[in-house]
């Protein structure tokens, strides 16, 4: 069954000097349980259907057309009230900088509970430290307790990453979005962090849109491809098919640049010797 069906999609945003189309009609389906990646280069407007899914981008310089339905509801239609109560609940989101996405001056533990509880007081209070745990464990963390009491700067970034991940996890959404959620990691730690929101993700059975500028990172991640060039979806398919036989010119061009992406992590890691885990 159908989750989410962005229907002829365009945005506009409206500036001085004129306006620029973000998003040029684009459709995009996801199934329940379905992993699907959004790929194109820095600029195609992969952020912008992100966050048109959230709700974000709602000021009056903005001019929207066409339709987002989830769960057959059409949530340009929907009021920012109804909105706030889907996001971080049954659509939830993974960021690009786990790091700075924290809260510097709380726990995690403290983070989590406000992450419920923006949606819901009615839960048992005796119990919900063991839940916090068996998420963090669910992001393979082996120390959830003394994770739960840090903050942080306490982490390094992959275990940060885990961490966010496990706080989208909290109210069991149906859809997590994850824009770029690797790109800020060096390069073995991207792996690892993919693989494991792989494993938790189809474990619970969630649908999730994976965001990246790299077909590389979405290759073992992803069952089908939307790939975007300015705007528009080029192309849509399987990732077998995308890797096996792509249609456009452009993916092709994305499919050369793979090894190239990768040498370049892997200089840039080797120059800055950071930590990894
Ligand atoms: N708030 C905004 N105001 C004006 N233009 C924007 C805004 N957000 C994004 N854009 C423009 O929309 C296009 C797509 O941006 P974005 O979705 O962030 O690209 P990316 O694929 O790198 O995530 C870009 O041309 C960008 O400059
Ligand atoms: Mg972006």
């Amino acid at each position: 069954m159908t989750l989410l069906s962005i229907r002829n999609l365009e945005v506009q945003f409206k500036h001085y000097e004129g306006v620029t189309t973000a998003l040029k009609k684009i459709s995009l389906d996801i199934k329940e349980g379905e992993k699907v990646a959004l790929v194109g280069e820095s600029g195609s407007g992969k952020s912008v259907t992100a966050r048109m899914i959230l709700g974000l981008l709602s000021n009056s310089n903005i001019k929207k057309n066409g339709e987002i339905f989830f769960e057959n509801i059409d949530l340009l239609k929907e009021s920012s009230s109804q909105i706030k109560q889907i996001r971080g609940n049954k659509i939830s989101m993974i960021f690009q900088d786990p790091v700075s996405s924290l809260n510097p001056y709380f726990t995690v533990h403290k983070q989590m509970l406000q992450a419920l509880e923006n949606h819901t007081k009615d839960y048992d209070k005796n119990t919900i430290e063991k839940y916090f745990v068996d998420l963090l464990k669910d992001v393979k963390i082996e120390d959830p307790e003394r994770v739960l009491n840090s903050y942080a700067f306490q982490l390094s970034g992959g275990m940060a990453q885990r961490v966010m991940i496990s706080m989208a996890l909290i109210n069991n959404p149906k859809l997590i979005l994850a824009d770029e959620p690797t790109t800020a990691l060096d390069v073995t730690v991207q792996k690892k962090v993919l693989s494991i929101m792989k494993d938790v993700i189809s474990r619970k059975k969630m649908s999730m849109l994976l965001i990246s500028h790299n077909l590389g990172v979405v290759r073992e991640f992803a069952d089908k491809i939307y790939v975007i060039y300015q705007g528009t979806i080029l192309e849509e398919g399987s990732t077998e098919k995308i890797f096996n036989s792509p249609g456009h010119i452009y993916t092709q061009t994305l499919l050369q640049a793979i090894p190239k992406i990768y040498e370049q992590l892997i200089n840039a890691k080797l120059k800055r010797h950071q930590n990894t885990d």
